[in-house]
């Protein structure tokens, strides 16, 4: 079923254990991650960049073809179709399209602007029965060969933000998206203690889960993260499957090159990885 993302953040908070968010780039992807939730009998949130959107031809088509396969693959467990890292307008975009969940990147902002702006969303969002989720802190990253560390969240900001009325929090800890450079200095969870004692039940999300050691992941889990988003492990898999696949020429033989052939094992990597995060952050039998 696609649902707004509240409730089964709200378990996951409370129960311990927390609900990956995997971003989709095209029908594979899609296909990959709700056979493997719906076989571990677990919530999972479907996340979608700007960027992302776009390549699939806009909002509107991934709504279509998520709640398509839902219903053609007898999906039983919460979905979550969230938009990942919105600005405003793409905001507008997702909740028109009939997307259940947005996240609203304000991290840019001027606080007292991410402040207003999030505000505004929480008003739309709580008529329109959708998932908000708000961002404090910016999470770093390779951008053009650079890479910034992540920004740690002003924990006052936060308990701001969160008093706001939005459904989950990203706070940067640390946090980076993609591969982790060698001399990363881990999260930190000074702050992420801090931010929750400020904010209480509010769930937590982790930007950046992939490449985070195991005992990183169950401690934040244990200090109130409640959301954790892979993307680059996902697309890691897929390509080195792929490559397998080309480099001992199997598109060369008999029908190898028709695409339900070439894409399977890169199909099967997401899911294995998929298989692997939903075991790690405790949310397999929670649906
Ligand atoms: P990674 O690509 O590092 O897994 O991060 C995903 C993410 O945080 C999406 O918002």
């Amino acid at each position: 079923m696609l649902v707004s993302a509240k409730e089964m953040l709200e378990k996951a908070k409370a129960g311990h254990y927390a609900v990956g968010q995997f971003n989709i780039n095209n029908l594979e992807w899609t296909k990959s991650i709700l056979s493997v939730a719906q076989e571990m009998n677990s919530p999972v949130i479907l996340g979608v960049s700007e960027g992302a959107g776009k390549y699939m031809t806009g909002y509107k088509t991934v709504v279509g073809m998520v709640k398509g396969m839902i219903e053609e693959m007898n999906i039983t467990v919460p979905v979550a179709l969230h938009l990942d890292h919105g600005s405003y307008d793409g905001c507008m975009k997702c909740i028109e399209a009939g997307f259940s969940s947005v996240m609203f990147d304000g991290s840019h902002y001027p606080i007292e602007e991410n402040i207003a702006k999030t505000k505004e969303l929480v008003a739309i969002c709580k008529e329109k029965g959708l998932s908000l989720e708000a961002e404090v802190g910016s999470i770093g990253g390779e951008e053009d060969g650079v890479v910034g560390a992540g920004e740690c969240a002003d924990p006052n900001e936060c308990k701001a933000i969160a008093d706001l009325g939005v459904t989950m929090l990203a706070a940067g800890i640390g946090n980076i998206h993609g591969k982790y450079p060698e001399n990363w200095k881990g999260l930190s969870f000074e702050t992420l203690d801090a931010v929750q004692q400020q904010t209480g039940e509010m769930p937590l999300v982790l930007h950046g889960g992939t490449g985070i050691p195991e005992d990183m992941i169950k401690k934040a889990i244990n200090l109130g993260v409640a959301k954790i988003n892979v993307n680059t492990e996902c697309q890691l898999s897929f390509a080195e499957a792929t490559r397998k696949y080309i480099e001992e020429g199997k598109d060369l033989q008999g029908k190898g090159f028709d695409p339900r052939k070439l894409l399977a094992p890169g199909a099967e990597a997401i899911k294995a990885t998929v298989r692997e995060k939903i075991e790690l952050f405790g949310s397999a039998n929670r649906a």
